[in-house]
């Protein structure tokens, strides 16, 4: 194994490919994250739900009908039901080989070689939380393969992350993963800082309409990064830069290396 590359060592705004390199490939596919790896992002963002038989799988809408040739919810087929299922052609048929892959798989992918945002769908969330609920079989796995380094978790679902952070305690470890609340609706500034403290926030993961130079200002001023979705016009990828985001999270990791690049030079 490469050596695995951690959230600190990040030393320009960071590179978040969306989905994986998703304008020009199959969104949550391997190809996807092969392209923004080879296109030197720096952290792929994935989105996981469970199976029938409690499978995390990397999987943006709740449903199959969209990203696949399959039909119905996700939540309601097996995994051997879901592998089966081509998840590429609905894209171009060039990538019909393409399936859904588990979160195991691609972790294994791309350990050592990119940082990941996990998103956490907010329709696996299950109260009260069973042994195999999808915070923990995601801790559990980032844990046996030695990734915590390397990983953010964020959701628009929030109580998640007290979740996460209880069953590092239970594990008696002493640092539990990263988190990152994702908002899409509007909120004060002081209101965002506030979630963020509450949460025990890594970074604020807001919608890029929400960004102003001043919460960039007051969420660095209490030590929390920023990484705003999804901003993929090149203007705005370079004022937001300016205004000084941690990070963008974007469809157009490409392009958004050039920019950066362009800034730095
Ligand atoms: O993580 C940012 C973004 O992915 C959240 O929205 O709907 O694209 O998963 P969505
Ligand atoms: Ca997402």
């Amino acid at each position: 194994m490469e050596s695995i590359i951690t959230l600190e060592q990040q030393k320009r705004p960071w590179v978040v490919a969306h989905r994986g390199y998703r304008a020009k490939y199959p969104e949550n596919t391997l190809a996807a994250f092969e392209a923004a790896i080879s296109v030197e992002a720096d952290m792929i963002e994935l989105d996981v739900c469970l199976t029938r038989d409690r499978v995390p799988v990397v999987i943006h809408d709740k449903a199959l009908d969209r990203t696949t040739d399959g039909k119905g919810l996700v939540s309601e087929h097996t995994l051997a039901e879901i592998q089966k299922l081509d998840a590429g052609s609905w894209f171009n048929a060039e990538f019909k080989e393409e399936s859904i892959p588990t979160l195991e798989e691609v972790m294994l992918k791309i350990r050592g070689r990119i940082t990941v945002n996990i998103e956490i769908k907010p329709e696996s969330f299950e109260a009260p939380a069973p042994a195999d609920a999808i915070e923990t079989q995601v801790c559990k796995l980032v844990e046996m393969l030695g990734m915590a380094d390397s990983v953010l978790i964020s959701s628009f679902e929030h109580f998640f992350f007290a979740r996460i952070q209880r069953w590092y305690r239970e594990q008696k470890k002493l640092t539990a993963l990263r988190v990152a609340p994702l908002q899409e609706a509007p909120i004060d500034d002081e209101i965002a800082v506030a979630l963020c403290r509450r949460q025990k926030a890594y970074s604020y993961h807001p919608d890029e309409s929400l960004v102003t130079r001043s919460l960039i200002q007051m969420l660095k001023a209490d030590g929390y990064q920023i990484f705003p979705y999804t901003i993929n016009d090149e203007k705005r990828m370079e004022q937001l830069i300016r205004w000084g985001v941690s990070g963008i999270i974007s469809d157009e990791p490409e392009r958004l290396v050039k920019v950066i690049r362009r800034l730095q030079s």
